[in-house]
């Protein structure tokens, strides 16, 4: 059975956390899409590992994973993870393999992420409107630009290989600089033999990791090994169907799976969607259940609402269950993990979203992924009654108070998905299995 893990909102919905889950029952364990913008959290016994490039399945023993042909790759930053999970006694060695096809994000492309950033936001004072995205600033939109550009663009595969590094970098470094110059960076020009065997360096201790890693896959479908592939990012910010342009640059829905592993979609026989049981985001974009004042306080407060990644706050607010409804159905989703509950204990009454209405005053049930047009759209609310009691300890769905499970069945009926799992904490054991019959749960 393979199944794919994938985040419905705008990220952040806890899929470090159920991927770790599900990893027992599945024997590779696959990023597929975007880069270290990703923060994945884990807990389990008490400790907490964010893991950024490497798949959250690095954490159970004799599993294999694999950063796929999708992903854009910062040499540095997978050494620093590799690293720090060795310094805490997680191995990692031939169990994590990398796609020699995924591309690199070079030092450059941090530089003109933050620069075109910068350039946004200044803009702005003078037009009154902010043009910038709110990126993680890790390099991630160069360098999927690069790949799409073609000719500028270095591969992980080619890293291993000096002579051809250095060549591509002499071109690639002269054309940059004049970039990187007329975004105001002020950095003297880029040396193309220092970036060679800084990046050979790397390549040569990624060495035993790098591979081809599209045969490793079908091998393993053919020995009718396990597959689970981890989604980044989510559905709201992937570049074809998320509110672009306030997105991330690699599709994130499953669809990306495909093209960011090479293997095919029939071989997916589940999709997993991971929603929060409220929403938030981070970086700049519509958010058409936003709540900016004592609410969405309350939210980010109780549910530490702080990016793994760039420690920014996340901006917080009721659940928008025509956006959650859209991507499920784009990523062909079977079944929801519904995140966070134990959040929501507390308020008196919680709102869901059903509906938008437009600005000629009719009303739609349809997402409008669109970063420029959403904004107009005004969300219809319903009001369920809340619950006081805290929830962090209940593991049996029969013990959830009366009104949660009024909440929860209220979101399977908007959805017509069911719920296998609803999450009431961080850690691996605060987790409450609604269905146990649900193939991926099963344990
Ligand atoms: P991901 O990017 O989708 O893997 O999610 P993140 O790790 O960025 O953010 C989710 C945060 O919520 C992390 O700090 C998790 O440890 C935490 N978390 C996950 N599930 C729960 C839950 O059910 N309740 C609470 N309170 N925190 C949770
Ligand atoms: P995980 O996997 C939340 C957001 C950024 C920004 C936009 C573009 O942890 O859920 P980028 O650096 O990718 O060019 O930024 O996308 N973003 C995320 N937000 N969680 C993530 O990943 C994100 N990855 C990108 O905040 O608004
Ligand atoms: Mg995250």
């Amino acid at each position: 059975m393979n199944t794919a893990v994938v985040g419905l909102q705008w990220g952040d919905e806890g899929k470090g956390k159920i991927v770790d889950l599900l990893t027992s029952e599945h024997d590779l364990i696959v990023r597929y899409n975007g880069g270290a913008n990703a923060g994945h959290t884990v807990v389990v016994g008490g400790k907490k590992y964010a893991l950024h490039l490497i798949p959250s399945g690095i954490l159970s023993q004799e599993k294999t994973c694999i950063i796929g042909n999708g992903v854009v790759v910062d040499p540095e930053k997978l050494l620093e993870e590799i690293q720090s999970l060795r310094d805490r006694d997680v191995p990692v060695g031939q169990n994590l393999l990398v796609s020699n096809r995924a591309h690199v994000v070079m030092p450059y492309h941090k530089e003109q992420d933050a620069a075109l950033e910068r350039v946004l936001s200044a803009a702005a004072g003078k037009q009154g409107k902010n043009h910038s995205i709110g990126t993680t600033k890790r390099g991630i939109g160069p360098a999927y630009a690069d790949k799409i550009h073609r000719s500028l663009s270095i591969r992980m595969g080619d890293l291993l290989d000096p002579e051809y590094l250095a060549a591509r970098l002499e071109v690639i470094c002269a054309i940059r600089t004049k970039e990187l110059d007329a975004l105001g960076v002020e950095t003297p020009p880029l040396d193309p033999a220092e970036l060679t065997r800084s990046f050979a360096a790397m390549g040569e201790q990624l060495r035993p990791h790098i591979t081809d890693t599209i045969y490793t896959l079908h091998e393993a479908v053919q020995q009718g090994r396990s597959i689970l592939f981890e989604g980044a990012n989510a559905c709201l910010l992937d570049i074809d169907h998320g509110t672009f342009p306030y997105v991330t640059s690699s599709n994130c829905s499953t669809l990306g799976i495909p093209a960011g592993t090479g293997v095919p979609g029939r071989h997916i026989d589940q999709v997993v969607g991971i929603m929060k049981a409220y929403t938030t985001r981070v970086g700049e974009g519509p958010f058409p259940t936003e709540e900016t004042g004592e609410t969405g306080n309350q939210i980010r407060e109780r549910g530490n609402e702080y990016g793994t990644t760039t420690g920014r706050p996340r901006r917080c607010g009721w659940l928008d269950l025509v956006a959650v409804r859209y991507s499920a159905m784009i990523c062909g989703v079977t079944s929801l993990a519904c995140m966070l509950l134990d959040v929501l204990s507390g308020f008196d009454e919680l709102k869901i979203c059903t509906g938008y209405q437009l600005p000629d005053g009719t009303v739609t049930d349809r997402f409008i992924p669109d970063g420029y047009r959403l904004p107009q759209a005004k969300p219809i609310y319903e009001t369920l009654p809340g619950w006081p009691e805290e929830i962090v300890s209940t593991t049996d769905r029969d013990e959830l108070p009366t009104n949660a499970k009024a909440y929860l069945e209220r979101i399977e009926q908007v959805t017509g998905l069911p719920i296998s799992l609803v999450s009431v904490g961080p850690d691996r054991a605060q987790t409450v299995r609604m269905d146990t019959t649900t193939a991926g749960f099963s344990h």
